[in-house]
């Protein structure tokens, strides 16, 4: 499965909006597209966030017209604004743009400044391609033959356009190892990246899954059911506060209150050295009918008042460890991931 493919003129994605009754590719020609396919969910996950926003910067560099470098700069930075503006909580979007700023930075021709910027991407798609590989083979050695694993959302390939994945490449790498593992996975409402593409994936890779509501994970805790919950990350804070999809800070209480271990797997990419706290991570707000309706069907009376934040901040208290590509990292994980970003990723 590629679930976002650079094609030397145009981004080809499977619309994850679509999973999994229809496996549909959208080629999107412009950045436009890109951006559109970010914000409504076609890609999504932090990591394949980055990737395609990187590849769509390109895309969208290599369409300027621009009479010359100073004005060939200044729409690139507009571009870069707009993709900047797509959702906000991701941090890997912003590592990318990032990158993508650095590749363009003092260029003296536009031609050569379409080629860094093409060249950057590829960059980015193939350390996280490396980086999700060896993430999930750390992780994989916290995993016990037999065990029973929660996870939350989606975190494989569709979520971070790479062969493995964060909490489901750890659980893919234990499976390929021989371990006898189980999975629930809880359907993460209110878009259900859980029930339509976790599960989708798992089946695909011949893992036992079985799919849960998002309120049955204490009760399957409470019985000794689970050995571990593993998630991902879509930011994680210089102190190891961890922003992710709306729910995991249940979770999290949840296996403090039962003793089990809570795992938050991800690359470095997903880590801000630079936000101290999760205090400062700027949440998501997305429009209430995903929580009205669940697939265009609507399921609450109109006019009533909803909220819909994207995510929610996991304090770093409950996070039993942090699997990354470099190592496993523990408290205190302000010195810890302090440690890791000593040399440069
Ligand atoms: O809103 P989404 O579907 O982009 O949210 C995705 C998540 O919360 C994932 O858990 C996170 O990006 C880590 S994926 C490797």
């Amino acid at each position: 499965m590629k679930p976002v493919e650079w094609l030397g003129d145009r981004l080809k994605i499977i619309d994850q909006s679509r999973l999994p009754d229809k496996v549909v590719y959208l080629e999107l020609k412009n950045y436009h597209g890109v951006i559109s396919a970010i914000v409504e969910l076609k890609v999504r996950g932090a990591p394949a966030i980055g990737i395609a926003a990187a590849y769509g910067i390109a895309l969208g560099a290599m369409s300027l017209k621009s009479a010359g470098v100073k004005q060939f700069d200044k729409e690139f930075q507009r571009i870069l604004r707009e993709f900047a503006a797509s959702r906000p909580t991701a941090v890997n979007l912003f590592y990318a743009i990032d990158k993508m700023r650095q590749a363009a930075a003092g260029v003296s021709s536009i031609e050569g400044a379409k080629k860094k910027l093409l060249l950057a991407a590829e960059t980015i798609r193939k350390h996280e391609e490396s980086a999700m590989r060896r993430l999930s083979k750390n992780g994989s050695a916290l995993i016990k033959d037999g065990w029973t694993i929660l996870t939350h959302c989606n975190t494989g390939s569709l979520a971070t356009g790479t062969t493995y994945g964060t909490a489901l490449g750890v659980i893919k790498a234990a499976g390929e190892q021989g371990k006898k593992i189980r999975v629930f996975a809880d359907e993460t409402r209110p878009v259900l990246q859980g029930a339509r593409l976790t599960t989708w994936e798992l089946i695909q890779e011949g893992i036992p899954v079985t799919l849960i509501t998002d309120n049955m994970a204490g009760y399957l805790m409470s019985r000794g059911l689970i050995d571990c919950a593993i998630v991902g990350a879509d930011r994680i804070a210089a102190n190891g506060d961890t922003a992710n999809k709306i729910g995991t800070y249940s979770v999290a209480v949840l296996c403090k209150e039962n003793r089990v271990p809570f795992y938050v797997a991800a690359p470095l990419s997903s880590i801000d050295i630079n936000i101290r706290s999760g205090r400062d991570i700027i949440i998501e707000d997305r429009n209430p009918d995903e929580v009205t309706s669940i697939r265009g069907i609507r399921i609450a009376p109109e006019g009533v008042q909803v909220m819909n934040p994207a995510f929610d901040v996991t304090p770093h208290k409950y996070i039993s460890a942090i699997i990354t590509e470099k190592s496993i990292i523990k408290k205190p994980y302000k010195l810890s991931i302090s440690k890791l970003f000593e040399e440069e990723i």
